[in-house]
């Protein structure tokens, strides 16, 4: 009915990433004027609702204790349930907003700033993982590399319009594979493929053209992401496949999934609803709720907990 986003990027950028500290005081200056707007822009007020949903897990520690915080002072204060939502769980049931026909089973690729996981989610509320990164998160590896070659902060958006100007087959940097039978990633080692190669470059002192060089990180990026997930999904007899988080917005994942797809069907979020948002996080609270999945006044925020668990 809403979906209002009060963005921080602004004040991260300056820092070239996230400052957890800065993050958690910008949730609770923006957090009372986020509800009242969403309410206003929704047309609805409190006594509407039929539950409170907040995302309490996994993340950064300081900015989920507001949103915990605050959600269980309406739920204690409006006498409505309370409905803890795993943000790995909302990232996938974004594909559900404008997807009405998706339904589960399916395979789910989650590739965000923090998280990297091929998930099959065997019904609304319950979820396997499949494969996840060995190390940094596909999306984590879009920002340092962005930084590496001077394009700034967030990576992902920046790195996939330059790339769009580059020669993806300009520098082939090495993927790692984990065997046939693992759909497990690793990012660390094609960022320090650029890194390498960036570094040999300038001691012979070259110059390298950064489009080329982002349209090469992209594509074996790309290709590892939609190989694992195609794999996967033929693995677990399943017959469609889905996108979610930050790096789903990436416009070369998506036309990378288009060609490998065969006969399986792809989902994805519009660009909006692949990046953190609340609307993602409110159809996911309308499945738990469904399922009857409620929490009380000790819920907590937790910085790690597994996407099976909630
Ligand atoms: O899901 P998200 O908004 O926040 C987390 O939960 O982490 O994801 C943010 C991540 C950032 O690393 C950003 O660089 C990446 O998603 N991202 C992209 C694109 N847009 C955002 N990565 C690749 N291509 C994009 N177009
Ligand atoms: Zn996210």
């Amino acid at each position: 009915m809403s979906n209002i986003i009060s963005t921080q990027i602004k004040t991260h950028r300056k820092y070239g990433g996230v400052v957890p500290e800065i993050a958690s005081r910008k949730h609770l200056e923006a957090i009372s004027g986020v509800i009242e707007e969403s309410l206003l822009a929704a047309n609805v007020t409190f006594d509407d609702l039929d539950a409170l949903a907040v995302t309490y897990a996994p993340g950064l520690v300081g900015a989920l204790l507001v949103g915990v915080s605050t959600a269980k002072a309406l739920a204690f204060s409006l006498h409505k349930p309370l409905v803890g939502v795993h943000h790995i769980r909302a990232h996938i049931c974004a594909n559900y907003i404008e997807h009405k026909d998706l339904e589960p089973p399916f395979v789910c690729l989650v590739a965000s700033g923090g998280h990297s996981h091929i998930i099959l989610a065997e019904s609304y509320t319950k979820y396997k993982i499949l494969g996840q990164t060995r190390d940094d998160a596909a999306g984590e590896a879009f920002d340092k590399v962005a930084r590496v070659i001077g394009l700034g902060y967030p990576g992902g958006p920046v790195i996939d319009k330059e790339a769009k100007n580059g020669n993806p087959d300009f520098v082939a940097f090495k993927q790692v594979s984990f065997g046939k039978d693992s759909f497990d990633f690793s990012f660390s080692g094609i960022k320090t493929g650029v890194i390498n190669y960036l570094h040999n470059l300038e001691q012979k002192g070259e110059t390298y053209n950064r489009a080329d060089i982002a349209a090469s990180f992209q594509k074996s990026v790309v290709e590892v992401l939609s190989k694992n997930l195609v794999a996967a999904a033929k693995k677990y007899g399943v017959d469609k496949i889905a996108i979610a988080g930050g790096v789903a917005a990436n416009s070369a994942l998506r036309s990378e999934l288009e060609k490998r797809k065969e006969n399986l069907k792809l989902y994805y979020p519009s660009p909006i609803l692949c990046t953190d948002n609340a609307a993602m996080t409110a159809c996911c609270g309308y499945y738990e709720f469904l399922n009857g999945n409620f929490k009380d006044m000790t819920l907590n925020a937790i910085p790690y907990l597994s996407v099976e668990q909630n």
